[in-house]
């Protein structure tokens, strides 16, 4: 017996080892942990299970006999994040650059499929060259593989990438179509192609980390959510990101015990919309004064900065956030944040995370860049996000809702459940300049006229009372009561229940 435990230890150690001291010292001269190191400090202390340690490639061609390492490339199995499960699979860098063969694709594969039948999270920490080169087409079926799994466990169980080394080629549409994606900056990037390939084919001189970086596709792409400094950033914050979501669609999210009263006042609200309705203010400023302690995780806080989205807490419970930014483009809607917040407000519909919605929205972005490149599509998918959405919905209008983006932003109209608006909210067609330009065309040489009408339409319809009498608004309430008021429909809102009719699936506009 002695002799066994020892042989299964020897197997265990040399399993451990991966590719080896040196490599595993590479890596870190890299700045990079270890495929083991890194799953040791996501997971709570000791409580990592791990699963096919053992499992070998069976690839005999250009040498690959003798090239074989116990667990072939990747760690896999389960554990808990502050007592959670989660499904987890790291890429282990130091075997064959973590390349995908068919067997390591068959070890993220039996996760993925786990985590589906007890309903809980995937977590992939992603450090690859991409498909092993001597297994061909096998290599390219185990990603095939693992993309359906991607697709199944869309919307049944949170699927989260974190990009820590090279992500490139086809393997970048496996995080992609995961729900969140975090990049560590300067030792990951993600690409469709090389920039090797780029200079033969585009004649651009680009390097890896501006082509695929974590800044590049956090403020340029939008592929990615979140860029952290190192490993460690990283993995603590996606820890702290767990705690805002459910395990599955089948549960609602963690509710934690809350010191901050849900009937607390801040009077400083009362002043945060200016005088000036052109004068711009930072919606963050409300987020931050109305959730629970001021804790505010906030997703793509670097792309089209025009939206917030992110994850907060009421009384405890999870809400996901989505407000206009007047510091940014005055908060218009334009591609970007339409498809930013789309995206968002479909995870928190999937993951029953009810939805808060902070409006001042001078319109859709105009202009030929924007039309060109199909705003009308791009925005369409934010008015659908909403109108499909069932979890519950809260609206403040602190200020402008003019035209379609006050049809868009969770109105009454897509069934919004509680619709609030300030005393400050202006809810028209468009803003009394460009209103009176049109309806009053003939009297645009006479200024006292003009302003005249301007001021007619100001006191018409700058105000939430014209859609408060219509009932598309449920109360005009004071800013300074806005995380109470909130807090009360929410609670009211508990054990919503709206089904949306039976249908295969719905066609929204990509
Ligand atoms: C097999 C690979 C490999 C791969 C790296 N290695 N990528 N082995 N298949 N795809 C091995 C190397 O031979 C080396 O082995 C070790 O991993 C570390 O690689 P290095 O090149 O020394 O590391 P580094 O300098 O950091 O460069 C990393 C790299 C580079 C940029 C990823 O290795 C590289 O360009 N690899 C090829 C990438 C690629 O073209 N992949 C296929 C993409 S297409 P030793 O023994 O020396 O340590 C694809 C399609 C997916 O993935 C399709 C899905 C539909």
């Amino acid at each position: 017996m002695h002799e066994i435990i020892r042989q299964l230890e020897e197997k265990r150690e040399k399993a451990r080892l991966g590719g080896g001291q040196k490599r595993i010292a590479s890596q870190h001269t890299k700045g990079k942990l270890t495929a083991r190191e890194r799953i040791d400090l996501l997971l709570d202390d000791g409580s990592f299970e791990e699963w096919d340690m053992f499992k070998e490639h069976r690839c005999t061609d250009f040498g690959m006999a003798s090239e074989k390492v116990p667990g072939d490339g990747v760690v896999i199995g389960y554990g808990t994040i502050n007592g959670r499960l989660v499904f987890v699979f790291s890429q282990d860098f130091t075997v064959l650059g973590g390349s995908l063969s068919e067997t390591h694709a068959e070890k993220i594969c039996k996760v993925m499929d786990q985590a589906m039948k007890v309903g809980a999270p995937v977590i992939g920490l992603n450090d690859s060259g991409g498909a092993r080169i001597q297994e061909g087409v096998a290599s390219l079926g185990g990603y095939a593989d693992v993309f359906q799994r991607n697709v199944m466990a869309s919307g049944v169980v949170p699927q989260i990438s974190l990009i820590m080394g090279p992500c490139a080629g086809g393997a970048v549409y496996s995080p992609a179509m995961t729900d969140f994606i975090f990049m560590v900056k300067d030792s990951s990037y993600m690409f469709v192609t090389g920039p090797e390939v780029v200079k033969t084919v585009t004649h651009e001189d680009v390097t890896a980390e501006e082509l695929g970086g974590a800044v590049t596709h956090t403020t340029k792409s939008g592929v990615a959510d979140l860029a952290f400094e190192n490993d460690v950033e990283a993995l603590m914050v996606i820890r702290r990101m767990m705690g805002f979501i459910p395990a599955s669609n089948r549960e609602k999210p963690p509710v934690v015990p809350c010191q901050d009263p849900a009937e607390r006042l801040d009077m400083s609200l009362d002043t945060l919309v200016p005088d000036n309705p052109n004068q711009p203010y930072d919606m963050k400023e409300l987020i931050t004064k109305m959730v629970d302690d001021g804790d505010f995780f906030e997703l793509q806080p670097d792309y089209a900065k025009n939206i917030v989205i992110g994850f907060g807490r009421m009384e405890g419970a999870p809400v996901g956030i989505v407000a206009n930014q007047p510091l940014v483009l005055a908060g218009c809607l334009d591609i970007k944040s339409s498809i930013k917040a789309a995206r968002f407000v479909r995870f928190c519909d999937a993951f029953n995370i009810p939805v808060v919605t902070l409006v001042d929205v001078p319109g859709f972005m105009p202009g030929t860049a924007q039309e060109y490149s199909g705003i009308i599509k791009h925005g369409a998918k934010l008015l659908y996000a909403y109108a499909e959405c069932t979890v519950p919905k809260v609206t403040i209008i602190t200020r402008k809702a003019y035209g379609g983006a006050y049809d868009v932003m969770s109105s009454k109209h897509l069934r919004g459940d509680v619709n609030f608006a300030w005393p400050t909210a202006e809810i028209a067609v468009m803003g009394p300049k460009g209103a009176v330009e049109i309806i009053f065309r003939e009297e645009k040489n006479n200024p006292e006229k003009i302003a005249e009408r301007e001021a007619e339409y100001k006191a018409k319809f700058a105000n939430p009372f014209v859609a408060g009498a219509r009932g598309f608004i449920d109360d005009v309430i004071m800013p300074h009561e806005t995380r109470k008021r909130v807090c009360r429909s929410l609670a009211m809102l508990k054990d919503k229940e709206l089904e949306n009719p039976w249908r295969k699936h719905g066609n929204i506009p990509l």
